[in-house]
Parts: structure tokens; C-alpha cells; sequence
């Protein structure tokens, strides 16, 4: 489905311009003479991403200063999630906002709580939780992502350590590492 977001001309104008595409909010950015579009409501904490600063392939969110890659809605910072990325045509001087089914989102889910869980991120684990239950995925299964089995395979199950017992843990030379915490970072409110 393609979606009008408004002129070419516009957009250059502006530097960004918001459509909606099934009931969301879609952000469509003018950088380097090339367009981008991402979900506009920041996955961290809602904040309106064309409010933020453009720069250097990235915009960057607002109120916490989680950072996305334009072109693929990655996050630079983890205690964000991933923006959804949409692909943008431009013909004339018509801008189109392409919108296709969203990729596997329980997948998608089960690797941040993984990833969540390991890297101490308690507001990415709720809701990696939370999306598992409301997709339909059953507690107990969601207890097992938890445990040290993100893709349901079997591997690290809970009796052998789990996640607590992680993938490396296991081995005798595994040490806990240290956390990086510079005095700034000590200063500033915690985001997660
Ligand atoms: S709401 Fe965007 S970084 Fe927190």
C-alpha cells in the first residue's frame, strides 16, 4: 500500500513531514538529499521523533537522546528499541510512504528480552514481556526466553544454569565483567 505523505517540494522545505499509516504516526525525513521515513512515536518512551535533531544519518529522540539510523531505524542505544523503518519513493514531486505487513514481531520480541535480560535493561524486559503476552505467547514459554532460550531451541535450557548460566557462563574462565560508568553518565537520570 502506498500512502501520499505530501510534495517533494515540501518536504525539502521542511525537512520532515508526519503521515499516518494504519493508526501510527509515520515520520518522513529530508537528509542529504534523501528520504526516510520511520515510526514517529520513539520506542522508548513515546516521545514524537520529528521533533528531534537530524544529523549525520540519524535522529536523534528528544527526551531521553536515544539515537536511530534513518535508513534502518536501529538504535544506537539499547535501554531504546529498534524504530520501525519505512521504505519512501519519490516520483515527481510526489513523496509516497510505502507500507508493508510489519516483519515477525514475536521474533522480534524474543531477542530483546534476550538481549534485555543480559544487558540489565528492566524497562526493554517489561516490555518485551508485555508484547510476548499480548501476541499470545504463553507464559511459560516467555519464562523459558527468560531463562536463556530466546529462539526456543532447546540450547541453555533453565536446568543447566539458564540465564544466569547464559550461553558463555557456563565455562570455567567466565568472570562477570565490569560495568562502564563515567562520572557523566553516573550524573544523569537513569532512562531505563
Ligand atoms: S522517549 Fe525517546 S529516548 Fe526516551
Amino acid at each position: 500500500m502506498r500512502i501520499r505523505v505530501g510534495s517533494l517540494e515540501a518536504l525539502q522545505t521542511e525537512g520532515r513531514l508526519v503521515t499516518k499509516a494504519g493508526g501510527h504516526g509515520v515520520c518522513v525525513f529530508w537528509h542529504d538529499d534523501r528520504a526516510y521515513a520511520l515510526d514517529d512515536r520513539c520506542p522508548h518512551m513515546g516521545f514524537p521523533l520529528h521533533r528531534g535533531t537530524v544529523e549525520a544519518g540519524l535522529v536523534t529522540c528528544h527526551w531521553h537522546h536515544a539515537r536511530f539510523d534513518l535508513t534502518s531505524g536501529g538504535t544506537l542505544d539499547p535501554f531504546a528499541d529498534d524504530a520501525r523503518a519505512f521504505p519512501v519513493e519519490v516520483k515527481g514531486d510526489d513523496v509516497y510512504l510505502v507500507v508493508t505487513p510489519p516483519d515477525n514481531r514475536v521474533d522480534h520480541l524474543r531477542r530483546r528480552l534476550a538481549e534485555a535480560l543480559e544487558g540489565g535493561l528492566t524497562l526493554v524486559t517489561a516490555k518485551a514481556v508485555v508484547g510476548l503476552l499480548e501476541a499470545g505467547v504463553p507464559s511459560a514459554e516467555v519464562v523459558r526466553v527468560g531463562a536463556g532460550d530466546p529462539v526456543g531451541s532447546g540450547r541453555n535450557p533453565p536446568e543447566s544454569g539458564g540465564r544466569r548460566g547464559g550461553p558463555f557462563r557456563h565455562r570455567a574462565d567466565w568472570r562477570p565483567g565490569p560495568r562502564a560508568t563515567s562520572p557523566r553518565s553516573a550524573a544523569l537520570p537513569n532512562p531505563r
